[in-house]
């Protein structure tokens, strides 16, 4: 199973399991209990489940489609390596992943 590396406001670095086929929203949320709000569920209709992508991983992941990027435009505190997590499968190819949780969710 996919290992990834969650940092979290306060800078601790969380290692965590990530099953192939889940929203990467729903494994740090839901299986891992991080504070991401993820309000919309997935629809594309917050900003809620943004976190920010190492920048080795960043042009790893899939690409940012026109719906995700328009949404991403209003996340607080955007950095260009942001994404809606929400909007990111989990595949193997994601093992050694980092993704930051932003401060402001
Ligand atoms: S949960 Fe709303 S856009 Fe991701």
């Amino acid at each position: 199973m996919p290992k990834i590396t969650v940092i979290t406001p306060d800078e601790k670095h969380h290692e965590i399991e990530a099953p192939v086929g889940r929203a990467l929203l729903t494994v740090l949320r839901d299986l891992n209990g991080f504070d991401l709000e993820g309000t919309c569920e997935g629809s594309l209709a917050c900003a809620t489940c943004h976190v920010i992508v190492d920048a080795a991983w960043y042009p790893k992941l899939k690409p940012v489609a026109t719906g995700e990027h328009d949404m991403l435009d209003f996340a607080e505190g955007l950095t260009a390596t942001s994404r809606l997590c929400c909007q990111i499968p989990v595949t193997d190819e994601l093992d050694g992943l980092v993704v930051r949780i932003p401060a402001e969710g």
